[in-house]
């Protein structure tokens, strides 16, 4: 196969951050994907609808000339987020909420501590129509990180959507087997984003040889059996599981530091490495269902109109992309060939 075109594809999970970064970040982003998944984990965190509008404003206008890219905005729920906030988000045109277990990533530490004290904000959410998205991960420090995942599904997600039988959500950015699992043993209301970096490397690649900041990210990488399961739901064309990079940039010196941030900038590659994934899994008339289709089914909204092609042509991921400012990120894959391009 020489070339291959899909309609145009979305992002249902990425991290644009906020003001000089934005000019760097969403024509990134928009050089490929309609809309996106905007997370609300900016400091301070979008916390409301006025806040959540503001920021979609700030990232519309850092949107190249001509461009149509449609960010979908999410709310960061806290402990005081109030079934009122819900309402005025969904009147508002925000997509969806984000559940953050406080401590369990960048800017969370304001999130949720006792997920059962959301349950009245739940119950909004599912009478309003609004999606819950999670970061499925106990921050309990006794709990190891690898195993994170995993009992967040035992002591939480099996009991949120249990307790919400009409609620969506989706498991964000899954890691193990585990969670595909658990996702495909429920009912059409739950499916997960998976990113390119956890169809594409396991722990192996974060500690083999020296540590690889530029590999890490949370829900860290888990070993090559939970890899193998990721890429085989997504070669089998689950309708439940769909795009979401999880694009998330740092400075390179934030990275490449005794405590590194988590996180892994792939807007520049990401859609070229899913197709690479595909193509290697033999699945390539799975890749535009899970790149184009299945998010919006999901989601409830329509499928984009255009189409993408991407073709056979080898390129190099950039060593650094400097910003105005002069601050250097580290894109993921940097100098790596990538075997497909877009056109
Ligand atoms: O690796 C990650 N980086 N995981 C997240 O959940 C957050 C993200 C970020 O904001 O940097
Ligand atoms: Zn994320």
């Amino acid at each position: 196969m020489q070339s291959i075109t899909i309609r145009q594809p979305d992002d249902w999970h990425l991290h644009f951050r906020d003001n000089e970064m934005l000019a760097e970040t969403v024509p990134a982003t928009a050089r490929c994907f309609a809309r996106a998944i905007v997370m609300p984990n900016l400091v301070p965190p979008v916390t409301n609808a006025s806040l959540a509008m503001a920021y979609k404003e700030r990232i519309l206008a850092a949107r190249p000339a001509g461009s149509q890219f449609e960010p979908l905005m999410t709310l960061y729920l806290t402990n005081e987020t109030t079934p009122a906030d819900i309402t005025a988000a969904k009147a508002a045109g925000v997509t969806a909420c984000k559940l953050y277990p406080a401590g369990a990533t960048t800017n969370s530490d304001a999130a949720v501590k006792g997920i059962s004290a959301l349950y009245p904000v739940f119950e909004q959410m599912q009478k309003d129509g609004m999606l819950l998205l999670v970061h499925g991960e106990v921050t309990e420090s006794h709990v190891d990180i690898f195993d994170r995942e995993k009992v967040f599904i035992d002591q939480y997600m099996v009991k949120i959507v249990q307790d919400f039988p009409a609620l969506k959500v989706v498991f964000e950015h899954i890691t193990t087997g585990d969670a595909a699992d658990f996702v495909l043993a429920h009912g059409a209301n739950v499916g997960a984003t998976i990113t390119p970096q956890h169809l594409l490397l396991n722990r192996n690649d974060l500690l083999v040889g020296g540590v690889r900041p530029h590999n890490y990210c949370l829900p860290v990488l888990k070993r090559n059996t939970h890899q193998a399961r990721l890429r085989e739901v997504v070669a089998e064309g689950s309708k439940k599981f769909f795009l979401g990079t999880d694009s998330a940039p740092h400075a390179k010196h934030r990275k490449e530091n005794a405590c590194g941030c988590a996180g892994c900038y792939s807007a520049w590659s990401a859609i070229e490495l899913y197709a690479e994934v595909f193509e290697q899994l033999n699945a390539m008339d799975k890749f535009e269902d899970f790149a184009s289709n299945n998010g919006p089914d999901f989601y409830g909204l329509p499928r984009n109109e255009g189409t993408i092609t991407l073709v056979k042509e080898s390129w190099q991921v950039p060593e650094l992309v400097t910003l105005a400012d002069g601050t250097e990120m580290v894109p993921f894959f940097a100098g790596q060939t990538l075997n497909w391009k877009l056109a």
